[in-house]
């Protein structure tokens, strides 16, 4: 395949932007998108060019890194998954194919396709774990968790913080984030002492950190790449107005 891409190119966080063209040639439809900007790079290299900065990791929908906005859309086309799980199959030969790092001011580009999402480690932070003695390790099958619920728990748990929700929303909201994080700890027996305190840290996080808020248009759901459900929202939403009118002693 041959494609042309528009890529856009920014020294730092303070520089100005632009789109620059660059031809990929010769490249496989079997290779991963990520693969395509390595060959890219390669020849930028050898050319003593400075080659496209992008984040990545485990190449396999795990770590979230890999946050490129392909033709418009966060990881690109197809739905549920990943840049780095994209093909090139997926695009025509001799398309043109735009590709710019996730837009939202909570997120500043560090240089090129690299962002920096250090908001969502602070939020996390806040309130995203458990302290409190959980006790020892319990017997499988010990804890008396309806499956149903213990599905839901691990559902939110699969979000990979990779920042699509509030790339695709317009107003750079990260409620999807947070309230898979906020999820997956208020569904299980060992998240509910800090359950009012941690819900509050989150948000209250969320907010310091400049993400916009909600207003339900579902375009962070239809382009999560794990299917985060937008359920996840309204319980956050749930659990905070309890906080703020029953718990606020909590805090
Ligand atoms: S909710 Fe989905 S899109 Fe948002 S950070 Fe988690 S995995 Fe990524
Ligand atoms: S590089 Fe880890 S999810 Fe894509």
């Amino acid at each position: 395949m041959n494609l042309t891409l528009k890529v856009w190119r920014q020294k730092n966080a303070e520089a100005k932007g632009k789109l620059v063209t660059y031809k990929a040639q010769a490249i496989s439809p079997d290779m991963s998108f990520l693969e395509m900007l390595d060959v890219v790079n390669e020849d930028l290299i050898k050319k003593s060019e400075d080659p496209i900065h992008f984040d990545h990791d485990c190449r396999e929908g795990i770590c979230g890194s890999c946050s490129l906005h392909i033709n418009g859309q966060p990881h690109g086309p197809k739905h549920a998954i990943t840049t780095c799980q994209l093909h090139m199959r997926s695009f025509k030969d001799g398309e043109t194919i735009v590709i710019e790092p996730w837009r939202a001011s909570a997120f500043p580009v560090i240089k090129d396709l690299a962002t920096d999402r250090g908001a969502f480690e602070r939020i996390q932070q806040a309130g995203g774990f458990v302290s409190v003695n959980t006790g020892g390790v319990p017997d499988a099958n010990d804890i008396p968790i309806p499956k149903v619920i213990a599905d839901e728990a691990f559902n939110s748990a699969t979000c990979i913080g990779c920042g699509a929700c509030v790339a695709a929303c317009k107003n750079a909201s990260a409620m999807l984030f947070v309230s898979a994080k906020v999820s997956q700890l208020a569904l299980l027996p060992q998240g509910q002492p800090e359950r009012y305190r941690r819900v509050q840290a989150m948000v209250a996080q969320m907010d310091a950190e400049g993400f916009g808020n909600c207003t339900n248009t579902g375009a962070c759901e239809a382009e999560c790449p794990k299917e985060i459900s937008l359920t996840n929202i309204a319980r956050m939403n749930r659990d905070y107005l309890t906080a703020k009118i029953f718990k606020e002693e909590e805090v």
